[in-house]
């Protein structure tokens, strides 16, 4: 929104020649040099009186030429013109609006204090003195109370934004009284009332945002008279009626946001007026009717939501004109009938929403063109016959949703060509045959949900080894597994004891591993034999034996043994297996005292050392020390001659990962719990990093990662594990870390520090805001898409919050999480930081309400946080 750099040399060659003529054509012919002086002399003071350039950096080293001021441009006469700045310092209390003198500028023509939350107070009347104001922009301050009506009288107006204060109050109708605007950006207040009619008055106007805010009422037909808007926002308030017809004369439209709002009534034939409309948002209103085929002339359009209305009807097949739509999401009304055969007509789409309706038939084959597509949800509709080969083409797609139907016929073996895919949902579907072994082959898959068909066979191996399978209430069979596992060190994986939901195996028979345990478990006698003999055994650790090919350490307030355990796991049957993951596969052991212990069975692929098993024991019994209240306690381990195994606390509520992904569970896991969650990782991680000697980077920070308990509460799980296993790999990566939280500079350092944690901590943050993992946490922050509110990514099964200390914390929480996603390590806010800023309880910002805050805020305040807090 800077001016042009021309337009503003330009500004600053009129005003001067103004002056210069100025003198002339007034009734005071003589204007004398020291009373120009002494203009100038007012305005110098007025800014010294203002108190805003105090500081040395604002008055560039206490220069007495106030024209070089922070942000101040004069004209030749040594007026100012302008006062733009971005820079403008708020060291701890904001600075008055009103002790700004409006009356000593005559010759202003640009106000801009922008980004900062710099300015608070009220905007007082004597801003109308700024009779040659072309540019009034302070948003993102902290401006309360209402809008003057004296705005009306700044008749050269052209920019007015006051967007992302704290403005209540009715937007004056004098603001008809402008002359000139082109842009209006109230956007982000709490501005409440009508929509003044007389807005209709600024038809010069080209942007209008007025979305945010509390408005309420009808939209004024006489919006229909801005024939030169390009863009409407009025999305986020609470506008009710119809959609006044005036609207689609709007031709020059670009853009239409009037999503959440109340309006109501049908979309008209004129709809299709809006010819140049690139985006067209309607959602979440209350709208009726079907949608008109006219629609089809919108062949601008680019994206389209129309979704979370009471739409019905046919979805018209003219919107297969639309070809240079990347998004179309028309989810969540009552449409019904067939999905139409021209949708293969939009080559462009990305994303493709149509679930929550009532659509019957088959899948068109014409599908299969949409080649650009990465996400396909058409859950929760009735149609039938089976997923067509032709789906299969649509190799860009992450995200394939097309559960809560009635499809036939089996999963094609093709599937195996969508090799971006990270998530199918196939679920609550008719779907027989066996499951493609090629579905387990896709690098990057995720969550599998295959529950309630018809499947039958046995699920192949490399399917059991995907992360978030789910498979209850098919004909499927596990083979059992025998004697080993040997799964990558790749995805940390734990499963809740429900036996039905999740229950997953990895069975990996690898033959080397056979004649490798005779060999370990020489390897461990000779050891054995060796370490009783001059082994010291820490006070808080009794040390068994049963026999020569067992040792152990047992922390816990009782006695295990080998045989227990074999006896509580039925040899490591598959029944008591409640997960699997990177370093092994995790059983459910109820030990003959009645505890509940999980067990980590470990599996190594590489030849022993018996350098590593020194190591492991050291390793062990330093991580059995470890005690927090949010760190799963390691009980103790076992070594034995067919294998070795950890001890921990069990967790009766399994994953983060299948709790955000099971819908029931999501929403138990309120907004309180949710950000209690990120504050137990982070005092967590800060005391690995700061409190453990040595420190312990995690390395493996994920959803998976984290387990809860009967409470919800969580707690870190798997700490000290790369190290354990990988000791010669101290702070080398070394297949470490999860797919989707991995620090970016890791892809060209080897080097893992904390900062590596940090980031990951960053993206599980998120993803517990969210929901879902953010597929892109980096491009999310990143500048493309910074208009975003939070709002807009909260997770959408949760109510919106309210309460306004759980609203400030979800806050803190996002902006800690975005300032953990600097891309550069250094950036990034230490754990120990991020624990005390939680355990500080103060709100960083002094507007806590979720509905109002952008992503780009949450970004610049997480760099503010950083830089106050010394992180
Ligand atoms: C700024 O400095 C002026 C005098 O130089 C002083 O009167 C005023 O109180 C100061 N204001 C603030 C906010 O520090
Ligand atoms: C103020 O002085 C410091 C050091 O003397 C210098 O680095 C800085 O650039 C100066 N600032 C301005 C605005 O002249
Ligand atoms: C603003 O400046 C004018 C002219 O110097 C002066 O008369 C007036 O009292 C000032 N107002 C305030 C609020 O300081
Ligand atoms: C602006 O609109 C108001 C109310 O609609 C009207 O009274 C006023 O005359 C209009 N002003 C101009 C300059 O058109
Ligand atoms: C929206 O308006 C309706 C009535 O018009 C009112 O009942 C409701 O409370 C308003 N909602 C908000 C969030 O202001
Ligand atoms: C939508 O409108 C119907 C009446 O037409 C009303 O019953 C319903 O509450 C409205 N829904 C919302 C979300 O405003
Ligand atoms: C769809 O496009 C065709 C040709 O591009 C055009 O003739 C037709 O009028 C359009 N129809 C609608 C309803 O958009
Ligand atoms: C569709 O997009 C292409 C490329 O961006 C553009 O050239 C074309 O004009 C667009 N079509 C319409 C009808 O806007
Ligand atoms: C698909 O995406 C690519 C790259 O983003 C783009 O070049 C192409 O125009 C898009 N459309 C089609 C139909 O492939
Ligand atoms: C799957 O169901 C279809 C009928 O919907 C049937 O024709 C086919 O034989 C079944 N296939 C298997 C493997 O059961």
């Amino acid at each position: 929104m800077a001016p042009d750099s021309s337009i503003s040399k330009l500004v600053v060659i009129i005003t001067f020649l103004s002056s210069i003529i100025a003198p002339v054509t007034t009734d005071n012919a003589v204007v004398t040099a020291s009373a120009a002086s002494s203009a100038i002399q007012l305005e110098r003071e007025a800014l010294l009186n203002s108190g805003w350039w105090n500081s040395s950096r604002a008055r560039a080293n206490y220069t007495s030429d106030h024209c070089k001021w922070m942000g101040i441009t004069c004209n030749s006469a040594g007026s100012i013109v302008e006062i733009n700045s971005e820079e403008m310092e708020n060291n701890g209390n904001a600075a008055e609006l009103s002790q700004f003198n409006f009356t000593c500028f005559p010759n202003l023509v640009t106000f801009r204090i922008w980004g900062t939350r710099f300015l608070s107070g009220r905007i007082p009347s004597e801003i109308g003195a700024l009779s040659k104001l072309e540019e009034l922009d302070l948003s993102y301050n902290l401006l309360t109370g209402t809008i003057p009506s004296a705005i009306g009288s700044l008749r050269n107006l052209v920019v007015l934004g006051l967007s992302f204060n704290i403005l209540n109050g009715a937007i004056p109708l004098e603001i008809g009284n402008l002359k000139n605007p082109h842009s209006l950006i109230l956007r982000g207040n709490k501005l409440d009332g009508l929509i003044p009619s007389s807005i209709g008055n600024l038809t010069k106007l080209t942007i209008l945002d007025l979305s945010l805010n509390k408005l309420s009422g009808r939209l004024p037909r006489e919006v229909g008279n801005l024939k030169n808007l390009f863009s409407l926002y009025l999305d986020n308030n609470n506008l009710t009626g119809p959609i006044p017809s005036t609207l689609y004369h709007l031709n020059q439209l670009r853009v239409l946001y009037l999503a959440y709002n109340n309006l109501v009534g049908p979309l008209p034939r004129e709809v299709g007026n809006m010819k140049n409309l690139k985006t067209l948002l309607l959602n979440r209103n209350n709208l009726t009717g079907p949608i008109p085929s006219t629609i089809g002339y919108l062949n601008s359009l680019e994206k389209l939501d129309l979704s979370h209305n009471r739409l019905n009807g046919p979805i018209p097949p003219t919107i297969g004109n639309l070809t240079n739509l990347t998004s179309l999401d028309l989810s969540s009304n009552q449409l019904s009938g067939l999905l139409p055969r021209e949708v293969g007509n939009l080559r462009n789409l990305d994303s493709l929403s149509l679930d929550t309706n009532n659509l019957i038939g088959p899948i068109p084959s014409t599908i299969g063109y949409l080649t650009n597509l990465t996400s396909l949800n058409l859950g929760y509709n009735q149609l039938n016959s089976s997923i067509p080969l032709q789906l299969m083409n649509c190799s860009q797609l992450l995200n394939l949703v097309l559960t809560h139907n009635s499809l036939s016929g089996s999963i094609p073996s093709e599937i195996g060509n969508l090799i971006f895919l990270r998530q199918l949902d196939l679920s609550r579907n008719f779907i027989n045959g066996t499951i493609p072994s090629q579905l387990g082959k896709i690098p990057n898959i995720s969550a599998v949900d295959l529950s309630k068909n018809n499947l039958s066979g046995v699920i192949p191996k490399s399917v059991l080894r995907v992360p978030g399978l789910k498979w209850s209430e098919n004909n499927l069979e596990v083979e059992n597994p025998v004697i080993s596992e040997n799964a990558p060190p790749h995805q940390a994986q734990h499963f809740k004891g429900n036996k039905e939901q999740h229950q997953k195996i990895v069975t990996r028979l690898v033959t080397i591993v056979l004649p490798m345990f005779a060999f370990l478990a020489l390897i461990l006698g000779i050891l054995f034999v060796h370490r009783r003999r001059d082994e010291k055994i820490s006070p808080n650790t009794r040390e068994m034996t049963k026999g020569a090919d067992e040792f152990s350490i047992w922390s816990y307030d009782g006695r295990i043994t080998f045989e227990e355990m074999i006896q509580a796991t039925e040899d490591f049957h598959i029944k008591y297996c409640i997960g699997t993951g990177g370093y092994g596969s995790v059983y459910r052991a109820q030990l003959s005292s009645g505890r509940v212990v999980a067990l980590k069975k470990l599996h190594r692929s590489e030849t022993e050392e018996l350098a590593f098993l020194e190591s492991f024991q050291t390793e062990a019994r330093l991580l059995s020390q470890i005690r927090h209240r949010n760190i799963v306690k390691l009980y103790g381990f076992c070594l034995h001659n067919k294998c070795m195994f950890l001890i921990y606390e069990y967790m009766e509520r399994g994953s983060l990962f299948c709790v955000l992904r099971n819908d029931v569970e999501a929403v138990e896991l309120d907004w309180t719990k949710r950000v209690n969650i990120v504050k137990s990782m982070a005092h967590a991680l800060s005391y690995l990093h700061y409190d453990c000697k040595p420190p312990i980077v995690h390395r493996d920070i994920c959803s998976n990662n984290i387990l809860l308990n009967s409470n919800l509460e969580a707690f870190v799980a798997d700490f000290g594990l790369a190290r354990l296993l990988h000791p010669d790999s101290s702070n080398r990566t070394l297949v470490v870390g999860t797919y989707g939280y991995i620090a970016p500079e890791l892809a060209y350092t080897m080097a893992v520090t904390e900062k590596c944690d940090v980031y990951s901590f960053g993206v599980v943050a998120l993803e517990v805001l969210m929901g879902s993992h953010p597929t892109d946490p980096t491009s999310l922050s990143s500048s493309c898409d910074r208009k975003i509110r939070l709002i807009d990514v909260l997770d959408q099964r949760l109510p919106p919050p309210v309460d306004r200390k759980v609203v400030q914390d979800i806050i803190l929480v996002s902006i800690v999480a975005f300032a953990c996603l600097q891309s550069k390590p250094k950036s990034r806010p230490t754990m120990k930081c991020i624990s005390q800023e939680f355990l500080s309880g103060k709100s960083p910002l002094g507007k806590p309400d979720v509905q109002e805050i952008s992503i780009s805020e949450l970004i610049d305040q997480g760099k503010f946080l950083i830089d106050q807090r010394d992180c």
